[in-house]
């Protein structure tokens, strides 16, 4: 026999068990989606490189040693896509949707960045991501953090805070890292090696090290707020207050970085202690300056995107309950082929009602068959057998609650269950 052939390391099956808290989160996100006008948008799982490269920032983790990157067989540079936002701006601009025009879409798919697996953390993973163009004050920002809030709700899924912040604007940034470098510098010292390494390249990630030895220097650095330019200040501010009319929980984090640099202004994160060391189930932000870097027209915009590992691991914990897709109806027929083709005909005639039915295939004597009617999740198992069939009857046995077994004519056979399924 050959050696069996193993998955990718960091990249998942996800199989039927785990597959319906994803279809839940799938199709709960989609209603809240929809119900705050967003459109869903597809675009390739592979880009040039210079996209990311672009977008992302060449100093970054992401674009510096986690990108899938390869030649084609043209010698063209391709990488899988790390995220979303980047395609989603490309495609945008591509396809004339941005300039001078408000939009919001939202998009899910798999995304691939080389980190070193761990729970929650994979080579392979889902987003849902949600990016608007073209509005640029913070009632939008404040709409997004809104979205995300109910969509927990709607879920049901406990466990989550949320942290917000104001990167600035490049200028201000610009300035704060000076600060910040210079207070780096005369705690040198006290650097890890991790941050030694960051302090020219790319200092503002510093202040997002989960080394605890780093903690007292980070929390000794010149804060970001304080280096605030005016315009972005009020945006802030406004915000806020668009979140506590709302009712809605946040702390201000002067810390949060995030570790891709096209953000500007608002950023804001959704946290858990209940996953360990990978804690943010879902991340976004302003980036005002994206689509012009990209080569489209000055275009505000904002997003976010959940990771779906993370979420589901969380709802998973908590024991939540799961779209049913099981199916309902078990057909067990024992005969000759003129009984299967009978038996075929109703399995089809009850689907036509709506119902799940699985019709049994491969043969088998009744025994057999009940044990896969029990296995297969259905409530009830039909029993057509040669002396059903003769009759035109069929038997409805109750593999799950005691219900006494009855004969019933195939005729009536929908009404039967419908009554019993409600
Ligand atoms: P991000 O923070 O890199 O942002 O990723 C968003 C979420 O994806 C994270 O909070 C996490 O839940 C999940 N995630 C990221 N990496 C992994 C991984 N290796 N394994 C499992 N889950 C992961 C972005 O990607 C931005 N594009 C978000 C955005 C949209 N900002 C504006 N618009």
């Amino acid at each position: 026999m050959s050696k069996v052939i193993q998955a990718v390391r960091g990249m998942n099956d996800l199989l039927p068990d785990v597959i319906e808290h994803w279809q839940r989160v799938e199709d709960v996100s989609r209603d809240v989606l929809h119900a705050y006008g967003y459109r869903e948008i597809r675009f390739p799982v592979l880009e040039k490189t210079e996209l990311f490269a672009r977008s992302i920032g060449q100093d970054t983790d992401i674009v510096e040693k986690e990108m899938y990157t390869f030649e084609d067989r043209n010698g063209d540079s391709l990488t899988l896509r790390p995220e979303g936002t980047a395609g989603c701006v490309r495609a945008g601009i591509e396809n004339g949707l941005l300039h001078n025009q408000m939009q919001r879409f939202w998009y899910a798919g798999a995304m691939f960045r080389h980190e070193r697996p761990q729970k929650g953390r994979y080579r392979q993973f889902h987003q849902i991501g949600v990016e608007a163009f073209g509005m640029p004050g913070p009632d939008i920002d404040a709409e997004l953090i809104l979205l995300t809030a109910r969509l927990w709700n709607a879920l049901a899924v406990e466990g989550l805070s949320l942290q917000i912040n104001s990167l600035g604007t490049p200028e201000s940034r610009a300035r704060y890292r000076q600060e910040l470098v210079r207070y780096l510098e005369s705690r040198r010292a006290d650097l890890d090696e991790d941050s030694q390494r960051r302090l020219n390249r790319n200092p503002l990630r510093i202040l997002d090290s989960k080394n605890p030895a780093m903690r007292e220097v980070i929390n000794e650095a010149p804060s970001m707020m304080d280096h605030l330019d005016d315009a972005s200040r009020k945006h802030f501010e406004q915000l806020c207050k668009y979140l506590d009319r709302a009712d809605l929980r946040y702390d201000i984090n002067p810390r949060l970085v995030r570790g891709l640099d096209y953000y500007t202004r608002t950023v804001f994160e959704w946290v858990t202690d209940r996953l360990g060391s990978q804690a943010t189930v879902c991340a976004g932000g302003r980036y005002d300056g994206l689509v012009e870097m990209l080569g489209g027209k000055p275009t505000p915009a904002a997003g976010f995107a959940l990771g779906m590992e993370r979420l589901v691991e969380l709802l998973a914990q908590q024991g939540s309950s799961v779209n049913d897709t099981k199916p309902q109806i078990y057909l067990a027929i024992v005969g000759e082929s003129a009984v299967i083709q009978q038996g075929m005909r109703l399995a089809e005639s009850l689907r036509d009602q709506g119902l799940r039915v699985v019709c049994n295939c491969g043969g088998g004597n009744l025994k057999t068959q009940l044990k896969r009617a029990d296995r297969s999740g259905a409530r009830y198992a039909l029993l057509l057998g040669e002396e059903e069939s003769k009759r035109q009857s069929i038997t409805i046995k109750d593999l799950r609650q005691g219900e006494d077994q009855v004969l019933v004519p195939q005729s009536a056979v929908v009404k039967h269950l419908k009554q019993r399924l409600v």
